[in-house]
């Protein structure tokens, strides 16, 4: 199946499409499976696919799910299947886990009489964001599922290294908003004033404590600051700042004691140099917690075939984390990071590139997985 997942993989490339926008990329979804012989059901959550390969012999649902869309990255790799669409990129991969999945599925049929249980695959919109999972999981798509697994190609582990750990391995990513609202005037007599450009700095630096001091050394969190806004001339003080940022976690313990800090710290702080301040909280997806059973299915396979092993934990954010809310399930890395360093560049760059020879790997994974769990 290599050759055609490869094909079907450039054809997404060309033609990305941002979240809950995948129409083209679900009905060729739908097409596929279609061709191979599934009854996929489509328009879940807008734009979701989900199609069951029912073993002849009875046994547990494993879903294996695969995202779908692209981001507004204007795409600069220069390769011969680069984006057609201005300002749209596959610039993480989800164009393979999607062409991954269909050449899975396509085997996976041909494997129906050997097959003890069911394998429900799942191809979800907007895993960066707003977010597929939530809304699909909300149309039902978990109802008959007992495990789940997930599949994310990396462009920092090497061609065919696969990384799993059980419990946390990416984080919650919450945002924040701060609104500092002082008392503008000229800038040549800033007594008269309340500079919440000067209240901003302090609290964005105050802020750097919440992780070294108010976080335990054995816990992992991240607080940053990624916009500021505020003035419009260099002889003005103005009269309000805003910046805003995100919060990311392992521990669900962990983000409510920063969110409370940050709630005593934002208005004390502000106040202190006379201005008032406002903090506003708003949640993202929750931390993503692998199952101990699922990830010995993974790395079984990966041992079964000679892959490089190892454990893998990051502060990104993964709405794979909202099925693992609900049912036992892992979500693993395989390293695909082009040969030479310099092709190597991080998801969402411009530049962003995979290795193909990743994808045989990747459906001999999902297969060995479904065996050890519909055994
Ligand atoms: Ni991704």
């Amino acid at each position: 199946m290599t050759d055609t997942v490869i094909e079907i993989r450039r054809d997404l490339h060309r033609h990305p499409e941002l979240g809950f926008q995948e129409f083209r990329t679900s009905a060729k979804v739908a097409e596929f499976l279609r061709q191979s012989g599934l009854e996929p059901t489509e328009g879940i959550a807008v734009t979701g696919v989900t199609a069951e390969v029912r073993g002849d012999q009875p046994g547990p649902t494993l879903m294996l799910r695969a995202d779908m869309d692209a981001l507004p990255i204007e795409e600069e790799t220069g390769l011969e299947f680069a984006s057609q669409e201005p300002g749209k990129m596959h610039a993480c991969g989800h164009d393979l886990h999607t062409a991954i999945l269909l050449g899975t599925a396509r085997i996976l049929q041909a494997m129906k009489p050997s097959l003890k249980g069911t394998v429900k695959l799942i191809f979800q919109p907007a895993e960066e964001g707003p977010g597929g999972a939530d809304p699909m999981i909300k149309e039902g798509v978990l109802s008959n599922v007992d495990y789940a697994l997930g599949l994310h190609l990396w462009s920092d582990l090497p061609c065919g290294h696969v990384a799993i750990s059980p419990g946390p391995v990416m984080a919650a990513a919450d945002t924040f908003r701060v609104k500092i609202h002082g008392k503008g005037g000229h800038a040549a007599y800033p007594h008269e004033s309340a500079d919440p450009i000067v209240a901003a700095a302090a609290l964005i630096t105050a802020m750097q404590t919440l992780v070294s001091r108010n976080t335990s050394p054995f816990d992992s969190a991240v607080v940053s600051v990624t916009q500021i806004q505020g003035g419009s001339a260099d002889n003005i003080i103005p009269e309000r700042v805003e910046f805003s940022g995100t919060i990311r976690t392992f521990q669900p313990s962990t983000r409510a004691a920063l969110v409370k800090r940050l709630h005593e710290m934002v208005p004390s702080l502000c106040q202190s140099y006379g201005t008032e301040g406002e903090f506003q909280f708003s949640e993202g997806y929750p931390a993503l917690i692998n199952d101990p059973v699922p990830c010995r299915w993974v790395a079984q396979a990966a041992e079964q075939m000679k892959l490089p092993l190892s454990a893998q934990a990051t502060m990104g954010g993964e709405d794979m984390a909202y099925y693992l809310q609900k049912v036992p399930g892992a979500f693993f890395f395989l390293g695909a990071a082009p040969d030479q360093a310099e092709r190597v560049f991080p998801h969402h760059h411009p530049k962003f590139e995979l290795d193909e020879r990743a994808v045989p790997l990747a459906m001999e994974l999902f297969l060995r997985c479904v065996e050890s769990c519909l055994k």
